[in-house]
Parts: C-alpha cells; sequence; structure tokens
C-alpha cells in the first residue's frame, strides 16, 4: 500500500500525471471515496500522464468516456451501477485486458466483479478542506 497525502487538486492531478507513467495497458484502476472527493480529477490526471489532450469530464450522464493516448484510458461513473446486468451494459467486460487503462469511479458499486488483480485507489478527505489522502495497494506499478 502506498500513501500520497495532497493538499490541493493539482497536486492530485500532478500525483495522478506521474503515476501514469508506470502504466503498461491491461490496468483496472478501481477508484473509491465518497462523493466529490477527486476521483475525476486523478483521472484528469492520469489522462494527462498518458499524453491524452482532450479534455477529460465526468462520465456522469455517458457512464463512459473513451479516450486516445500513449494507451487507451476508458473512464467509467459506475454511481448508477447496481447490478451485474447494469454493468455488462456498460460494456466494461468487452475492455478488460489489451492495451486498455480501465478507470472505474464508484467501484464500490461493483466491487464482487473487480478482476482479482485491479489496482484500488482509495481517496478520502483530510484535517483541512482541501486536504486528501490517496492509498494505492501493493498491486499497483510494482
Ligand atoms: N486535494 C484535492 N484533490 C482533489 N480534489 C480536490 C482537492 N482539494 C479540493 N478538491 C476539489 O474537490 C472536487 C473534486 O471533484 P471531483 O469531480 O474530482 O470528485 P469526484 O470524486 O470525481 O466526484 P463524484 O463523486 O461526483 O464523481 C473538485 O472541486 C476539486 O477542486
Ligand atoms: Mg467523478
Amino acid at each position: 500500500m502506498s500513501v500520497f497525502e495532497s493538499h490541493s487538486a493539482e497536486q492530485t492531478e500532478k500525483f495522478a500525471e506521474e503515476f501514469a507513467a508506470c502504466l503498461k495497458g491491461g490496468e483496472v484502476l478501481a477508484f473509491f471515496g465518497g462523493l466529490g472527493v477527486g476521483k475525476t480529477a486523478f483521472v484528469k490526471g492520469l489522462a494527462k500522464g498518458l499524453s491524452i489532450t482532450s479534455n477529460v469530464s465526468s462520465p456522469t450522464f455517458t457512464l463512459m468516456n473513451e479516450y486516445e493516448g500513449r494507451l487507451p484510458l476508458i473512464h467509467f461513473d459506475m454511481y448508477r451501477i447496481s447490478c451485474l446486468d447494469d454493468l455488462y451494459s456498460t460494456g466494461f467486460f468487452d475492455f478488460l485486458g489489451n492495451e486498455n487503462v480501465i478507470a472505474a469511479e464508484w467501484s464500490e458499486n461493483i466491487q464482487s466483479f473487480l478482476p482479482d488483480d485491479c489496482i484500488r485507489i482509495e481517496i478520502s478527505h483530510g484535517r483541512n478542506d482541501n486536504d486528501r489522502i490517496i492509498k494505492i495497494n501493493e498491486n499497483s506499478c510494482g
């Protein structure tokens, strides 16, 4: 488990941008953490780190956004997903494997369907308003 303490959205993005360097493709990044904690901010940084130039926005309504970069980034919002059928209909399983980097916000909702080797990224609030604790499980990036 590695832990990073961020004190601003910019720091979170920067951390995620650097984290992206270790991705080889095929990873599932499972994000945990409540409303507005910074999951999308992290994915924005990730996209930058994967040399994605288009603007990353939350897939709140589309459920999934796809970006082309050094590796394809598939960004899911699982907020409204509550069962396996829902998850199938997002196309989640079609994107597993090959080169894709999958980033799934609200992974709380798909816990039992996540691959065993997924990288868990848990973001929580710290002491001050803009403080966030980012915990990444040890499967990630050696
Ligand atoms: N250290 C920090 N890291 C990330 N975001 C921060 C931080 N401090 C403040 N923020 C603010 O918190 C908000 C995070 O929003 P963001 O959309 O990334 O959260 P989210 O977890 O994706 O929310 P949702 O649950 O709606 O998907 C932004 O307004 C951002 O500016
Ligand atoms: Mg979000």
